[in-house]
This record gives C-alpha cells, sequence and structure tokens, in this order.
C-alpha cells in the first residue's frame, strides 16, 4: 500500500481550512497500481468510511474496473481535492418540515490549489503507467481548463501534466510525460444516461490498452 507522508497529510489539512468543506480521505492503494484514478473530490459517503468511492459512485466505478479484469486492489484511487466541498441547502421532509443539510458541490480552483501538492507528490512517488481522470475536474487539473472529457474520453494522450509550483503561484507543465486516459466520472451516468454506452466503451478500449502493455 502507498500512503502520503504524515507531514503531507497536515499540509493538505492546514491549507484547505477556512473553506467550506469537510474530513479528509486519503487516497488508497498499491505503490505499483496496474492505473491511477484521479477523480473530484470525495463526497458524504467516503468521508463516513474514509475510503474513495465508496458511495453509489463507488459502485459504478466498480463495475467499470470488473468489466476490465479489474478490482479495487489493483488500482491506486485519488481525486483532485481530499476533503468534500459542501454547500448548504433546504430538504424537504415527508412530513413537509424544511430542514437544512448539506449537498455535494464541485470544488472551487482555490481548494483544488489547496491540495494541489498532494496529487502532484502521490503521482511523482507512484509512476502510474496509466492516469485514468474521472470527469472534467480530474482532467482539468491535470491537462488545463481548456481540456474537455467529451472531446478527449477514451483516447490515451501522452502529454505533460500540470504540477503546483507554489513560488510562483501557477500550474506549470511537467517535464516527464505522462500516459492520461480521460473517461467520464462515473456519477455523470445518474444525471446524464446516455453517457453510460459511451463510458463503457471507454473502459473496453482502456482494458485493451491494458493488456497490449502487458
Ligand atoms: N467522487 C470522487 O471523485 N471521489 C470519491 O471518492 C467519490 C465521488
Amino acid at each position: 500500500m502507498y500512503k502520503i507522508s504524515e507531514e503531507l497529510a497536515a499540509l493538505g489539512k492546514k491549507r484547505i481550512e477556512g473553506f467550506p468543506v469537510e474530513g479528509f480521505v486519503r487516497g488508497s492503494g498499491p505503490r505499483n497500481p496496474a492505473l491511477m484514478l484521479v477523480g473530484e473530490a470525495p463526497g458524504e459517503n467516503e468521508v463516513q468510511t474514509g475510503i474513495p468511492f465508496t458511495g453509489r459512485a463507488g459502485k459504478e466505478l466498480m463495475a467499470s474496473l470488473a468489466s476490465i479484469g479489474l478490482a479495487r486492489e489493483d488500482v491506486y484511487i485519488t481525486s483532485a481535492v481530499r476533503s468534500r466541498p459542501y454547500k448548504w441547502g433546504q430538504k424537504k421532509e415527508r412530513n413537509g418540515e424544511i430542514t437544512e443539510r448539506k449537498y455535494n458541490r464541485a470544488p472551487t480552483k482555490k481548494e483544488i490549489i489547496a491540495h494541489a501538492p498532494i496529487l502532484d507528490t502521490e503521482i511523482q512517488d507512484i509512476h502510474p503507467p496509466i492516469i485514468v481522470t474521472l470527469g472534467n475536474i480530474g482532467l482539468q487539473r491535470l491537462i488545463g481548463p481548456q481540456a474537455k472529457v467529451t472531446q478527449l474520453h477514451g483516447v490515451l494522450i501522452e502529454t505533460p501534466i500540470l504540477v503546483w509550483n507554489e513560488e510562483a503561484q501557477n500550474f506549470e507543465p511537467s517535464r516527464r510525460h505522462y500516459h492520461v486516459f480521460p473517461t467520464f466520472h462515473p456519477a455523470s451516468v445518474f444525471y446524464n444516461p446516455p453517457v453510460r454506452a459511451l463510458k463503457e466503451d471507454d473502459w473496453l478500449r482502456l482494458g485493451d490498452l491494458l493488456h497490449l502493455k502487458k
């Protein structure tokens, strides 16, 4: 198993202080994974279990992995942000009462910057053979804001990735090139069902690529 250092975790927690987020979920997986998966941020479920992708999206992701003969133990799972970004909203109970609750939201650029050193370190230490980005947040964190999953999904890209430069306060392209395979976020099929067929096709292509690489 690979684990980020306590110092880096403490730095991440410190850098995200003051933002509307909760919890801190570490990335999880072996030191030499078949793939690294880069999601968006943990949700309510993950903050409770402390393990990435353990909610409804996680079930969907495990099915995709299984479709190419992989399981959670074979891959390293992480995300752009390691705390759950939330916003307050109202929920109407069955008895008509209105209660306040936390809803998930996409992380902001500042939150992504706060946890950028964590993802940079994970990638540098693990050197994954392929980085699979799940959705636009993970893709744009690594390739830049112009990248769109709808345009780039299902194709292996050989590219530098963006690394946070604290002194310059900027993301800069890495000198090394990486293999990045963009696909949809597993939760996207819940609100956009036609994406399912595209996503399943992407995973089969990824399976072909991995078998070629063996
Ligand atoms: N979405 C993510 O990006 N990560 C999780 O752990 C859960 C949902």
